[in-house]
């Protein structure tokens, strides 16, 4: 995720850019950048760091002033989060600057051939291609050439693309990732999202997918990817600045609650083949390596722990390999027995948890091999392993983990499929069932962010609950015990979360009317043993919810049952935790609580 701006008309196009800018912040923070022209000259001036430092830079540079410009706050997906990476990214020439959000999945192959055709490289990132290919394009008008690169480039996009022969002319692109245009009165903007124009006009067009846009200041003009002109569609905005940053959502989590489909979707970009297969060319550890490796351990902290509890139960159904699990800040502290044939995979979506960093460290120490798993590109997990697997994510605001949670377990799924396919513990058939099975992920999370109405008219007669059981067994264990995080943190309720066979050596005295008790029970080979466990709690006078696969009879044990799509067991980790993200959501809305900024806790946790 990273936010883009345009502008072209008569005010200085700096002193919008770097507002622009300042609004998209949310979207990324690791690098930003600016390009300006006027008159046959380019300036790109861009830095790491944040947009402060970019501001820094620019007083500092003086740019010269210019009719159009285009401006980038990064979040990287692909190479480091340094200047050089910065976007904006140019040609050879520097005749043609591109800013882009997404990821291009076919990069390396189109890199290959623009090297090979001569083209010299300067970055890391994906995006760099798009500017060698526009080069190649000169001889088009820009809007045309924009088109036919949209045309070769795989993945979710959007682009917005200069050249300086044409000063006053923006062409975005867009396909999956957000791009909206602002209509101004002899001028115009181009933005990832609306807050980033909305103190100069509140007329705005939507780009649907598969369309490309060129923007002058006194024109709009839309084309199809077969180059038919469009009429363009005007709206105009209804809300404030604020809500505006948070995409109309009232808050930061209810947002990213629904931003999984998309985040699912950019954590599977690239990584399956056509044929089925795990691609992880990015997990630079010798296949042989992982061939030798005779045990796992997993360790993470919070929610992260959580992935590491659904991993265990992957890797080990996947590969038949020992997996140990640890909660980061207790590792060190039983003298786990590792050596060179061990695996460390280290969770932290901020990579910068000093508990899991302290734990892989004395992994490494004892000689283990480390894969970091981390939705922040070069965070100290990341730098610090022998290989990293990026979540792809986008940077998560609220305190609360949501979509950093389950574009994890679809990471982690990724893994252990690769793993047994390296190894060779799971017939290749399965592993590409499982594959496409994945593959549906984004479209059934959607499915499942469907029932927070429902959810919501449930929880409003829990005003007095004080006390929740999250129930489930094997894979579904871990999403109650996140689901009663959830609620916890959000809430400042009591919820345990309980493996719910164990409930009855002990917990289950506590079971009495007016306890909600909520199992999840996805997990098709434990599924009569929840639901037994569910009808002692029943029997005891707890109010029973039940999440459980479509079309799946477990109606006569529950008070509730809210739906998700059924899948492959493990995998509908990913759906079944939606619903008990929704329902902390609004148990803790119905109490008038900040969900967004939840007491006594920080986003990262950088003390023991
Ligand atoms: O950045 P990390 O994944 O290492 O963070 C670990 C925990 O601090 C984090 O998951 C925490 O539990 C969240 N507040 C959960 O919503």
């Amino acid at each position: 995720m990273c936010g883009i701006v345009g502008y072209v008309g008569p005010r200085p196009v700096i002193d919008v850019l770097l507002p622009g800018l300042t609004h998209l912040e949310y979207r990324g923070y690791d690098s930003a950048g600016v390009a300006l022209i006027r008159d046959g000259s380019m300036d790109v001036i861009k830095t790491a760091g944040r947009i402060a430092d970019l501001v820094a830079l620019v007083g500092r540079e003086a740019p010269r002033p210019a009719i159009s410009g285009i401006g980038h706050t990064r979040w990287a997906t692909h190479g480091a989060p340094n200047t050089v990476n910065a976007h904006p990214h140019t040609d050879d020439g520097g005749d043609v600057v591109v800013v882009h959000n997404g990821i291009i999945e076919n990069w390396a192959i189109l890199k290959r051939k623009l090297t090979e055709a001569g083209h010299e490289f300067t970055s890391d990132t994906d995006t760099e291609v798009v500017a060698h290919m526009l080069a190649d394009l000169s001889d088009l008008p820009l809007i045309e050439a924009v088109r036919q690169v949209m045309n070769q480039s795989e993945g979710a996009l959007a682009l917005a693309v200069m050249r300086r022969s044409e000063p006053n002319v923006i062409v975005g692109a867009r396909r999956g990732s957000p791009l909206v245009v602002g209509r101004g009165d002899g001028e115009n903007f181009l933005a990832s999202d609306i807050p980033a124009f909305l103190e100069h006009t509140r007329e705005m067009v939507i780009i649907e997918d598969d369309r490309v846009v060129e923007v002058r200041p006194g024109s709009i003009r839309l084309i199809d990817l077969e180059g038919n002109e469009l009429e363009p569609e005007h709206r105009k905005v209804e809300w404030d600045l604020e809500a505006a940053e948070r995409g109309g959502y009232p808050t930061f989590m209810l947002k990213e609650i629904h931003e999984q489909p998309h985040a699912i979707g950019d954590t599977l970009a690239g990584r399956v083949s056509e044929t089925g297969r795990v691609v992880l060319d990015e997990l630079d550890i010798d296949p042989d390596l992982l061939r030798r490796i005779d045990k796992v351990f997993v360790v993470a902290c919070g929610t992260s722990y959580h992935a590491a509890m659904m991993a265990k139960y992957a890797i080990e159904r996947w590969t038949r390999l020992p997996v140990e699990i640890d909660i980061a800040s207790e590792f060190r502290y039983r003298d786990p027995v590792l050596d060179e044939r061990s695996l460390v995979i280290g969770i932290s979506q901020s990579g910068e948890t000093i508990d899991t960093l302290a734990a892989v460290r004395y992994g490494k120490a004892q000689g283990a091999n480390l894969i970091g798993v981390s939705n922040v590109v070069d965070s100290a997990l990341a730098r610090e392993s022998d290989a990293v697997l990026y979540t792809r994510a986008g940077p998560e605001i609220g305190v609360a983990a949501t979509k950093t949670f389950t574009t994890q377990l679809v990471a982690l799924q990724l893994l252990g499929l690769y793993l047994a396919q390296v190894r060779g513990s799971m017939d290749p058939g399965r592993i590409e069932v499982l594959v496409r099975e994945m593959l549906r992920l984004p479209e059934q999370v959607e499915l499942a962010l469907g029932a927070s109405g429902e959810i919501e008219r449930l929880t409003r007669k829990w005003k007095s609950v004080r006390d929740y059981f999250f129930l489930g067994r094997s894979g579904d264990f871990p999403v109650a015990m996140e689901g009663a995080l959830k609620l916890k943190e959000i809430a400042y309720v009591r919820a345990e979360g309980y493996a719910a066979g164990e409930m009855k050596h002990g917990p289950i005295a506590l079971i009495e009317k007016g306890v909600v008790v909520v199992g999840v029970v996805t997990d098709s080979h434990v599924r009569a043993k929840t639901l037994s466990n569910m009808e002692e709690m029943r029997a005891r006078g707890a109010t029973i919810v039940l999440v459980a696969e479509e079309g799946d009879d477990v109606g006569a044990v529950a008070d509730h049952v809210v739906r998700v799509p059924a899948g492959p067991d493990l995998l509908c980790t990913v759906t079944a935790v939606v619903p008990l993200q929704l329902l902390a959501y609004h148990v803790a809305t119905a109490r008038g609580l900040d969900v967004d900024k939840p007491r006594n806790l920080a986003k990262t946790v950088t003390v023991e």
